[in-house]
């Protein structure tokens, strides 16, 4: 069992264009030797044409933090699939807890997206997990069935080899608070048993699950030695070329 591993930043409403080259111009001489992983960074929409630019000619890809289900019309403020992938995305984040949080998205409206993204070429990454109080209810379990069966609905083995899974405990986004790796292996063998009932053995020991929240240079090694994750999801720890490169090369 070999998957590649994903480490993904999350600039969240961060950075300016010129802020996004900035960065890649520290960043990509610290990193341009470290083909071992895949690497993405998600700027605001406003900067993918200049993460674009910036890493032309380099192994880093650039994704979006959101998209519209539709592929145009009449939705003021949104983008589409195909606008993401003509200015040069090869990732998008859907379902991030904040989108899930503050903008009312649900299962149903990820699952949308999804397909959106599928059928644009797009590798999404999927956000699922459970909020602090769920996970003290004992409804951690339930919680990632309910946000996997949403990613999984409609999908056949195909599309899910063309997915990523990001568990996101939302205890651990911003916090400080890491799960530990067990917490996050004991979770991902979840997730991955949820993908196994519906695609089969074979394509659920494919799926990638990547772990975010917290991840720092300091607990970045320790993560991503545990087998069951592969990758990570950055968030704040991304936003500075110097750490985000000690994670990259953790
Ligand atoms: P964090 O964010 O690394 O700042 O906790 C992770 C995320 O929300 O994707």
């Amino acid at each position: 069992m070999s998957r590649k591993k994903l480490i993904a930043a999350n600039w969240k409403m961060h950075k300016t264009p010129a802020e996004t080259r900035a960065f890649f111009a520290t960043f990509l001489p610290l990193v341009n030797q470290h083909t071992r992983d895949e690497i993405v960074v998600c700027p605001a929409a406003v900067c993918i044409s200049a993460a674009v630019e910036s890493t032309a000619g380099s192994h880093i890809r650039v994704g979006a933090q959101n998209m519209h289900h539709e592929n145009q019309g009449a939705f003021t403020g949104e983008i589409s699939a195909d606008m993401i992938v003509a200015s040069g995305c090869t990732h998008v984040i859907l379902g991030h807890s904040e989108r899930r949080q503050y903008f009312g998205e649900t299962d149903e409206s990820v699952n949308k997206k999804i397909k959106s993204a599928l059928e644009a070429g797009l590798t999404p990454i999927v956000c699922v997990g459970e909020l602090l109080e769920e996970r003290e209810n004992g409804k951690t379990e339930g919680v990632l069935r309910r946000h996997c069966q949403g990613a999984f609905s409609g999908f056949n083995t195909e599309h899910v080899l063309n997915m990523a899974i990001a568990y996101e405990p939302v205890w651990a986004i911003g916090t400080g608070k890491t799960a530990t790796p067990q917490i996050v292996a004991e979770a991902h063998a979840f997730i991955r048993k949820e993908a196994e009932a519906e695609f089969g053995k074979e394509a659920a020991n494919k799926l990638r699950i990547l772990y975010g929240g917290s991840v720092k240079p300091e607990n970045a090694a320790a993560l991503m030695e545990e087998p069951e994750i592969d990758g990570a999801l950055v968030g704040g720890a991304s936003l500075d070329p110097a750490s985000f490169a000690v994670i990259v090369k953790y």
